[in-house]
Order: structure tokens, then sequence, then C-alpha cells
């Protein structure tokens, strides 16, 4: 079965459901005009997770890097009103330019930035909790921390979402086995079969790993089989 999407179908997409207004454009183009790299995730997949936060029933959610807060301004637009954000960067230049952005969007009041390493401050959060969305998008080799971290933190129901899978197409390139790919390949198929998550693969971008937070753990192997690879929960 052939695969249609492509870069025509990712604008054709993104002009209909991700279009900027006129704070997100601003945003965009002011992250690499400050100074910081243009890293951000895509329209399309901002919208993603606008999207997820508001299926999910988001009320309290965190992002692991916030950069100039692109992403974090499409999170907090899909939180349930009087929903809060609680976004984690490690750069103090990052943090003040992502400030400014988020006044700029009136969302100084539901977006709260906290500046320093996630992993140090990751697990006096845990006290805030629990969360009902989690949004990875930090140094890669600290993503599996990241996902134990949110496996015990975001409440059953809730959306655990993580960034970069395809590393720019490194990750399905049988050659490419530098130390960051073969980690993302190790922590793709951690995700594939995680039994607390019901996972998949948001495939536009840079592809982001998705997965809903099962009620409860299905811990042998053989309880997969015996119910022919479908997830029963106990
Ligand atoms: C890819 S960027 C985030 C982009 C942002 N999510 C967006 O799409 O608008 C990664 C950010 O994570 C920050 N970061 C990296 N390691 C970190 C850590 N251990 N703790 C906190 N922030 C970290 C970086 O400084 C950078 O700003």
């Amino acid at each position: 079965m052939p695969t249609f999407y492509d870069e025509a179908h990712a604008c054709y997409f993104a002009k209909l459901f991700a279009p900027h207004d006129a704070v997100l454009q601003h945003i965009y183009d002011n992250i690499p005009r400050r100074g910081l790299p243009a890293i951000t995730i895509q329209p399309e997949e901002g919208r993603f997770l606008q999207f997820l936060a508001r299926a999910c029933g988001a009320r309290l959610a965190v992002e692991i890097g916030t950069l100039g807060g692109y992403s974090s301004v499409w999170i907090a637009r899909g939180l349930l009103p009087n929903g809060k954000l609680i976004t984690l960067e490690k750069e103090p230049h990052h943090a003040e330019v992502a400030r400014e952005h988020f006044a700029l969007a009136g969302l100084s009041d539901c977006i709260e930035l906290r500046l320093g390493n996630a992993h140090k401050l990751l697990p006096a959060l845990s006290a805030e909790g629990p969360f009902d969305f989690c949004f990875i998008d930090a140094e890669k080799s600290g993503y599996d921390a990241y996902l134990d971290w949110a496996l015990a933190n975001v409440r059953p129901g809730g959306v655990i979402a993580a960034h970069n899978a395809f590393r720019h197409g490194a990750v399905v390139d049988p050659k490419n086995e530098e130390p960051e790919t073969l980690a993302m390949r190790a922590f793709i198929r951690r995700w594939a079969g995680e039994p607390r998550l019901l996972g998949t693969l948001f495939p536009a971008g840079d592809g982001t790993l998705i997965g809903i937070v099962e009620e409860g753990e299905c811990t042998e192997k053989t309880h997969h089989e015996e119910h022919g690879g479908r997830r029963v929960l106990p």
C-alpha cells in the first residue's frame, strides 16, 4: 500500500487546519530572530498537540523543553478553561524569550515556566500531579527518564507525547548508527511495547510518539498471548 503523505500534503493540511494567527506567526519568526535555534515543532504538530490536550480533557499539563514557547502556546490553547501548563526549560535566554511570548499571547496566567534542568525539577513536580498531559521535547538522551516520570505522573486516560521520533529520517536509515539514532530506535521499541501505554505515532513533521495511559498494568506476556495479542487489562 503506497503512502501518499508528503510535503505537498503537509502544506495543504497545515494551511487548512493549522493556520498561524498573528501571535503564533510572531513567535515562530521571532525565535530565530532572538538567536534561538529554529527547532520548534511544525504548525500541524502544534495543532495536533492542541487537539490531544482537548481530547483528553486536559486541565493540568507539563512540557519538558520550552525553547521559545511555540509548542507551549499550542498546548495551552487546547487546555480546558482555567487549565494550566507547566513548562520546563534549562536555558535562561530561551526562558526569557518564551515568557515574553506567553505575555504576548495573553497566556502568562495559564503557562508557568520553570527554569532549570528538567531532571532536577521533575521529582518535586510530582507532588503537584497527577497530570493530564505531558509533552517531551528536550535532549534525546533523557527521553527514557522523562517517560518513566510521565508514566508515574500522568493519570490513566491522560496522554503522553514525545517529539522527533523520525530524527529527520535517521531512524529508518539502516546506515545511520549514530548514538542518538540508536537511542531513539530503542526508545521507539520501548514505546511500542510499553504495556502501560496505548501507543502509536503521529507521522507529520519530525514524528511524534503518542500514547494514552492505560487504566492498569498488563504485566504478563502470556496474558497478551492468551487474548490473541489484544491487551486485556486486569
Ligand atoms: C527542541 S527544543 C523545544 C522546542 C519546543 N518544544 C517547541 O516546539 O516550540 C528543546 C528545548 O529543551 C531544552 N532542554 C534541553 N535539555 C533540557 C533539560 N535537561 N532540562 C530542561 N530543558 C532542556 C533546550 O534548551 C531547548 O530549549
